[in-house]
């Protein structure tokens, strides 16, 4: 079955602005996808769609085979769950600690079940730390973290993320991607930061209001009038590595990852025998 599948989907706000037109999207079950697009391009409103919190004000959505409508919302936004950008539409409860618990609390697990399942989140977003603290006192980055923490407490079968790393520190924006890797669900990741997609994920789809494009990687960093149409900038590595190229002419593929630079520029400059 897909995790979700989008056909001809459009949404329109009450005030009449147009977010999303003929989006047609298909992610399979425990597929990773980055959803990239500049400032206002409907990544956050697609994202409320996709967890069911909007209906499409056209064409149709299906969830884990569910067909969203009025009636089957409240049953389709048990499958996904959604990482606000802002932190502060999420957390409300007065102590950290009790954040992380009420999804699952509310998902009717027993009392050792939720404590084992917010310990665990707690640790895996660095934020055990501040169990008994008040969530409106942290920082930003703080609060995305227990956000993240509430969100792997609940483990939806999809993980729908606005944002997760904007504002957290490098070690943390590291921990999370790698906690992301672990996972085995489907994500759909929305970010302005090519480099957690390059490291995430393989397919990445380009929004502004409708899909721009739709595939892997790679190829988009074969369009640079995608790039710059949706506002895009290539992370460092891929980028320095395509100016290599073109001034050494050389004829490898561009690397997008450390790894598979490191691993190219040991076989490019090792001496000759
Ligand atoms: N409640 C609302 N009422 C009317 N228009 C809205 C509302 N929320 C968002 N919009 C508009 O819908 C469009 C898409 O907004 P959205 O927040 O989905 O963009 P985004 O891609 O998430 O942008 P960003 O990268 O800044 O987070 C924008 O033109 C925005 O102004
Ligand atoms: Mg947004």
């Amino acid at each position: 079955m897909d995790a979700l599948r989008l056909k001809n989907v459009g949404y329109r706000y009450s005030d009449g602005t147009r977010a999303l037109e003929n989006v047609n999207i298909v992610i399979r079950a425990g597929e990773r996808v980055s959803l990239v697009g500049p400032n206002g391009a409907g990544k956050s409103t697609l994202l409320h769609m996709l967890d069911s919190l909007y209906l499409p004000t056209e064409g149709e959505l299906e969830v884990a085979g569910i067909r969203v409508d009025k009636k089957t919302a409240p049953q389709a936004t048990m499958k996904a769950g959604l990482l606000f950008q802002d932190p502060d539409d999420q957390i409300f409860m007065p102590r950290v600690w009790d954040d992380v618990a009420f999804g699952p609390i509310n998902m009717q697990l027993g009392e050792e079940e939720v404590r084992k399942r917010v310990e665990r989140s707690m640790a895996l977003a660095g934020v055990s730390e501040y169990a008994d603290r008040a969530p409106h006192h942290l920082s930003f980055g703080e609060k995305k973290r227990v956000a993240i923490a509430g969100l792997l407490a609940m483990d939806p079968d999809i993980y729908l993320l606005d944002e997760p790393t904007a504002n957290l520190d490098p070690a943390s924006r590291r921990a999370l991607v790698d906690v992301l890797r672990s996972l085995d669900k489907s994500i759909v990741l929305a970010t302005h930061d090519l480099t957690v997609a390059f490291e995430l994920t393989q397919r990445v789809i380009v929004l502004k209001r409708t899909v721009l494009y739709d595939g892997d990687l790679r190829g988009l960093m074969a369009r640079p009038d995608i790039l710059a149409e949706a506002n895009l900038e290539l992370p460092s590595i891929p980028r320095l590595m395509t100016e290599w190229k073109a001034r050494s002419g050389r004829g490898f593929e561009v690397p997008t990852t450390m790894e598979e630079a490191l691993d190219l520029l040991d076989r490019e400059t090792a001496p000759s025998r």
